[in-house]
């Protein structure tokens, strides 16, 4: 069945701009007096931020693969059923800071688990799809030129190598999808972005 709501997410490399640009937005759907529920993942939920610590903490270097994806479906499945399918339901705009796509992306491609991710993923989230999703596409070496003077994460901390078969997993997923996923340009400045994804929220608003 199809939600009432609209479900927006936006993924691409750590410091393409995701959170920046996902605050003009939620401004953008208060203008036009709609609720808009903003969250993250992993997270979002009480048990899927302690799954965040969990997934995060520098100090778990021996996580293995398939637990690494597992928890992040985990949390997703409880973001779900907990925030963003009641949210949708009462008919509100949802706009999450990743979502599947970050799985398929950084599990199936970065760490070369495959098609299973999609699998699991599937099940965790009973099949929900974004209406549309941005993706920030900055080169991963740019991306991290913009973050690289704050403490990096578990999975910040992966080489290059890493970050270019996520980065490469992306545009996999744009290709297959391009109906749902819109590439951006993220080097732009952080206006010219703003207005590129406003106009693209016009035209798909118009089409509902
Ligand atoms: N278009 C832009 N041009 C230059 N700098 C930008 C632009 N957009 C965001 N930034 C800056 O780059 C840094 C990373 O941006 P932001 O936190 O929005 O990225 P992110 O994708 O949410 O990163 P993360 O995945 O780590 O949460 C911030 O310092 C932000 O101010
Ligand atoms: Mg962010």
């Amino acid at each position: 069945m199809k939600q009432q709501g609209l479900f927006i997410t936006f993924e691409g490399p750590d410091g393409s701009g995701k959170t920046t640009q996902i605050q003009l937005l939620q401004k953008y759907f208060q203008q036009k007096g709609l609720r808009c529920l903003l969250s993250r993942e992993p997270g979002g939920t009480e048990i899927g931020e302690k799954i965040r610590t969990l997934l995060l903490d520098k100090a778990h270097t021996e996580m293995d693969f398939a637990a690494e994806a597992l928890l992040y479906a985990a949390a997703r499945a409880q973001h779900v059923a907990q925030v963003i399918g009641p949210a949708l339901r009462r008919g509100e705009v949802v706009i999450c800071d990743r979502f599947v796509d970050s799985s398929i992306a950084y599990q199936g491609y970065g760490r070369q688990l495959g098609e299973v991710v999609a699998q699991i993923n599937r099940f965790a989230t009973g099949e929900l799809c974004p209406d549309v999703t941005f993706f920030m596409q900055l080169a991963p070496e740019k991306a991290r030129e913009r973050i690289k003077a704050r403490k990096c994460d578990r999975l910040e901390l992966e080489q290059l190598a890493f970050h270019q078969r996520v980065f490469a997993g992306y545009q996999q997923l744009e290709q297959a999808e391009p109906q749902r996923i819109v590439a951006i340009d993220a080097s732009g400045s952080i206006e010219e972005i703003h207005e590129i994804i406003c106009e693209r929220m016009e035209a798909l608003l118009l089409c509902r």
